[in-house]
């Protein structure tokens, strides 16, 4: 519930901020896999992007991606080799590390300027199952919950007359 209202939260700033809005595919980002900071809501054809560890800032620029430059990626003072920028303005982290956990900030030149920015958590592969598990578990007992309440499971009753 805490999550779902920091989701809505999050995504009420990124309206406010520009329509851009981020989506992590998968969700669930785990150690040693790839992750796509997966920007949408672009409004017409890309100029150039610029991806920001943290804040936005000249020092904290990660790549730079002009579409009339050839190549059109050039890297910025926190580039690491596993962060790709992708022609949709969407960034690709490959082979995942914890150390990889951090605010990502995207700003994006096309017909309208816009920014956003999203939380990478990486988590252990085990965390991300279990994360699972404990969602499956959890409805599980609400549906149980909900057929003691509904008398399906309680014993008949007899009356005496
Ligand atoms: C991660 O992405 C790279 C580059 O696209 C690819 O070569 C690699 O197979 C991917 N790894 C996984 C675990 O999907
Ligand atoms: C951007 O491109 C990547 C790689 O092709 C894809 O996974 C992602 O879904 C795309 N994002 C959007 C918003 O289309
Ligand atoms: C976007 O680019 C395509 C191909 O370069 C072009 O045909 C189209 O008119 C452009 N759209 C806008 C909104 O500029
Ligand atoms: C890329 O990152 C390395 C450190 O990881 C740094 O030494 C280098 O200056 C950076 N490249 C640019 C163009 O800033």
């Amino acid at each position: 519930m805490t999550g779902y209202l920091l989701t809505v939260l999050l995504s009420l700033c990124m309206v406010a901020a520009g329509s851009l809005t981020i989506k992590l595919k998968p969700d669930c980002a785990s150690v040693g896999k790839n992750v796509t900071l997966s920007v949408s809501g672009i409004n017409g054809n890309i100029t150039s992007f610029t991806w920001y560890l943290g804040e936005p800032s000249a020092s904290n620029q990660i790549i730079n991606y002009a579409v009339s430059f050839t190549p059109p990626s050039a890297p910025g003072p926190k580039n690491f080799s596993d962060a790709i920028g992708l022609p949709n303005g969407s960034l690709l982290i490959t082979n995942l590390k914890t150390e990889y956990s951090n605010t990502y900030t995207v700003q994006v030149q096309a017909d309208t300027p816009g920014q956003a920015s999203a939380e990478l958590t990486v988590q252990s592969e085990d965390k991300c199952k279990t994360g699972l598990l404990t969602s499956l578990m959890e409805l599980a007992v609400m549906l149980w919950e909900f057929f003691l309440r509904n008398g399906i499971y309680s014993s008949p009753v007899y009356t005496d007359n």
